[in-house]
């Protein structure tokens, strides 16, 4: 059975790989740089008897001139990989942020997040729906799409968007009869290249990657629909069910502030 990953050569996409190989899935797995892939696929083709297939790609490329019957080259390579080997388990982990105040971004880097955040997680989630039969498909979200984020409002807004986009077609899914188990991944901070990518200047500290990929695949194979990884990051979701939305961005305020 394959296993179909994105941001796979860093973070939380590479940590799910190596336990989902250890696993014994075969993998395909997906990201820019190739030259990484390539390390990591000799890393596990050597230890373990799988089957690994590469496939480099910058996600955002889905986005341009694709339509779903998959006119552009990007889509037509990646819906013939996928076709021929239909995934069992899907984990859709790419995605970047961008710290910094709204009135200064550029709308390059904004846009390129948005595409990635948001457009080819919509495409993908087509494209796999249409192709897995059963199986698990995780879109990772974050708790930062719980409310608002100051001085981090495009990533939040994209968050966002993950956060209602999967648990909406969850509930349609189930409604339907769709044989696929969708789950929402929404960690809090997690100790990866994220961060530096992001252009925080201020480390945070955060749970490991390793550990949040161990926790949210028990979680998904258990069938859970909302996954956090850390209690603290649940009792934060569920406090903040408490408090006052105006409150709750002011203390995003601060905390974010202390990114930049
Ligand atoms: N770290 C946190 O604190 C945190 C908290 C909540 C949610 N999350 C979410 O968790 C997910 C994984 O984040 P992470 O912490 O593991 O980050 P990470 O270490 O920076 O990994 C991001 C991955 O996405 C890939 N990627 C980035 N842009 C891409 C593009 N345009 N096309 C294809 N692949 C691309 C990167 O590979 P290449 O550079 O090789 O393309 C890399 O493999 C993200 O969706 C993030 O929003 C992270």
């Amino acid at each position: 059975m394959y296993a179909f990953i994105t941001g796979a050569t860093s973070g939380i996409g590479k940590e799910m790989a190596l336990l989902l190989a250890k696993d014994g899935y075969n993998l395909i797995l997906t990201a820019r740089n190739e030259a990484q892939l390539k390390l990591l696929k000799t890393q596990l083709t050597k230890a373990y008897h799988i089957d690994v297939i590469i496939h480099p790609m910058d996600l955002t490329e889905l986005v341009s001139g694709a339509d779903m019957e998959g006119t552009s080259q990007t889509t037509q390579a990646l819906l013939k990989l996928l076709n021929s080997h239909p995934p069992y388990i899907s984990i859709l982990s790419a995605g970047a942020g961008i710290v910094g105040d709204f009135c200064n971004a550029s709308f390059s880097s904004e846009k390129n997040i948005l595409e990635l955040n948001i457009v080819s997680i919509v495409v993908l989630n087509h494209i796999l729906l249409d192709i897995m039969p059963e199986g698990y498909l995780m879109n990772i979200g974050s708790i930062a799409g719980f409310q608002p984020a100051p001085f981090q409002a495009i990533y939040a807004a994209s968050k966002a968007f993950v956060n209602t986009f999967t648990l909406s077609i969850q509930k349609e899914l189930k409604h339907t009869g769709h044989l696929v188990n969708i789950s929402l991944l929404a960690p809090g901070p997690v100790a990866t290249d994220f961060d530096r990518r992001a252009g925080v200047t201020t480390a945070r500290s955060g749970m490991s990657p390793q550990k949040c990929a161990k926790r949210a695949l028990k979680q998904m194979f258990a069938g859970k629909k909302l996954i956090f990884p850390s209690t603290i990051t649940r009792l934060a979701y569920y406090a903040s069910k408490f408090l006052p939305l105006s409150l709750i961005t002011h203390l995003e305020l601060y905390i974010q502030k202390k990114k930049l």
